[in-house]
């Protein structure tokens, strides 16, 4: 079968997931073009994927100037460069594959909706979780009426410390000012879409929420941090605390690529010696994670009331110390317990004999690792996408894109309540 052709934008850690998944282990697809302004990241793509010096860009504007050379684009750019690098794309007729969030607001939401309706083009959101087994497993169930109609859906997502600190503490994402996502549209609008797929034979209704910037800050360091651990913090502060670098960043570093990436190298080539000097020097990753100039919440509470009279509650946490996501979504004739980290979750019922309940357990736990990121959900996405730009139709996961529209307004109604203290309406 031909290969479906694909230009990558912004060819950092995620598009690279996605290619790889789409190239290399489905074998479905091909890159013929990148973009990034970032040089290392084009020799990446050379050397990777084989794409040719002539067709790596700097500049989205310098593709577009070719017209339409591929069947889709992968976007893997920064949050607020979603919407620029994809409608242009979306005009000339370019199936997209686009990191979550769209955006973070509903003006060019919509606008990114209408513009893909307008060029008939397809647009699917990353929104991974979706496409893993777990999830997708718990979907089917649903929609096949095992536990009867929705009455409540309660979610949990605890970021876990180390991924607290080198994404929303001191990383790329903490300041909504500049990066443009608040925390619950930067980690949470994966949850909030999930409860909107899982409850989509109605609408939410009214939108609460609260949390706050509590705990991480700058009162709460403890007595006598400094201002960057290996400077000017004493060793006796750093052993007993959590966010110290040297052994969050040097001794167990989970997620290299991202305390690296601001050396400008590929983070499997940045040497130790550099690494310690960046993080005494310019590294954001170097400072006190309590001194931060973070804009975001550290805790945050978001409660739905549907049109219908079900309802479901998210609660996010940062720097939880065991990280996962729990879902529990209890229906008219039984219900769903699930833990994701574990890859396990349970479908109970009453039992009139007993008075009691039987339980059934669905395990994915027995594939992690060989399914790719996010439970599968990686490539669980890329399999999707392929197979319906190949005409195949929507899968169970892939529904419309006024699904993840909706997933998008209950973050935006959830922030403007937290802001407000007021409880929102979801249709303005
Ligand atoms: N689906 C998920 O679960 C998930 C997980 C993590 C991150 N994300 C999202 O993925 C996106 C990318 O995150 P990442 O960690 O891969 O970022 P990254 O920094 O690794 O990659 C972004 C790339 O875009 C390039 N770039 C910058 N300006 C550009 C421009 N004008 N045109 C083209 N390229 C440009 C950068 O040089 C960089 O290589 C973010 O929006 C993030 O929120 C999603």
């Amino acid at each position: 079968m031909e290969k479906i052709k694909v230009v990558v934008i912004g060819c950092g850690d995620r598009a690279t997931v996605y290619a790889k998944e789409g190239c290399k282990n489905l074998g479905a697809m091909v890159v013929v073009a990148a973009v990034d302004p970032d040089e290392t990241r084009l020799k990446y793509m050379r050397d990777e994927f084989g794409v040719k010096e002539e067709n790596c860009f700097k500049s989205v504007d310098e593709i577009l100037k070719r017209g339409k050379i591929a069947d889709c684009i992968i976007n893997g750019t920064m949050d607020q460069l979603h919407v620029s690098t994809t409608l242009p794309f979306l005009e000339q007729g370019y199936d997209v594959l686009l990191e979550k969030p769209i955006t973070n607001n509903e003006k060019d939401l919509l606008n990114i909706k209408d513009t893909a309706a307008k060029h008939g083009c397809r647009l699917f959101v990353c929104h991974v979780l979706r496409y893993s087994p777990f999830y997708r497993k718990i979907k089917e169930l649903i929609m096949g009426g095992e536990i009867g109609k929705i009455v409540n859906i309660s979610t949990t997502e605890r970021v876990g410390v180390f991924h607290s600190s080198v994404a929303f503490i001191r990383g790329k994402w903490n300041k909504e000012k500049e990066c443009g996502s608040s925390l619950l549209l930067a980690k949470c609008c994966h949850d909030l879409d999930l409860i909107c797929w899982l409850n989509n034979s109605t609408v939410p209704d009214v939108i609460y929420s609260d949390g706050g910037r509590n705990f991480i800050t700058p009162e709460n360091a403890p007595e006598g941090a400094g201002t960057r651990c290996l400077v000017d913090c004493p060793p006796e502060v750093r052993e007993k605390c959590i966010f110290d670098v040297q052994s969050m960043y040097l001794d167990n570093c989970m997620l290299p690529w991202y305390p690296w990436q601001c050396t400008g190298k590929n983070w499997w080539e940045v040497t130790e010696e550099e690494k310690v000097e960046s993080l005494k020097t310019y590294n954001p990753h170097g400072r006190c994670a309590y001194k931060c100039d973070g804009d975001l919440v550290d805790h945050q509470n978001v409660s739905i009331k549907f049109a219908d009279g079900s309802t479901a509650m998210h609660s996010m946490l940062l720097s939880s110390f065991k990280a996962g996501r729990s879902i529990f979504v209890t229906g008219t004739l039984g219900e769903i317990e699930g833990y994701a980290e574990e890859g396990r979750f349970v479908v109970r019922h009453y039992d009139k004999k007993t008075s009691c309940y039987t339980e059934k357990e669905y395990n994915f736990n027995d594939k992690k690792g060989e399914t790719g990121g996010h439970f599968g959900g990686d490539r669980g996405i890329v399999q999707d996408f392929t197979s319906f730009i190949r005409g195949n139709g929507y899968s169970v996961s892939c529904t419309s894109i006024e699904d993840s529209v909706n997933g998008h307004v209950l973050v935006f109604r959830a922030d403007e309540s937290l802001k407000s203290g007021k409880a929102v309406k979801f249709a303005k």
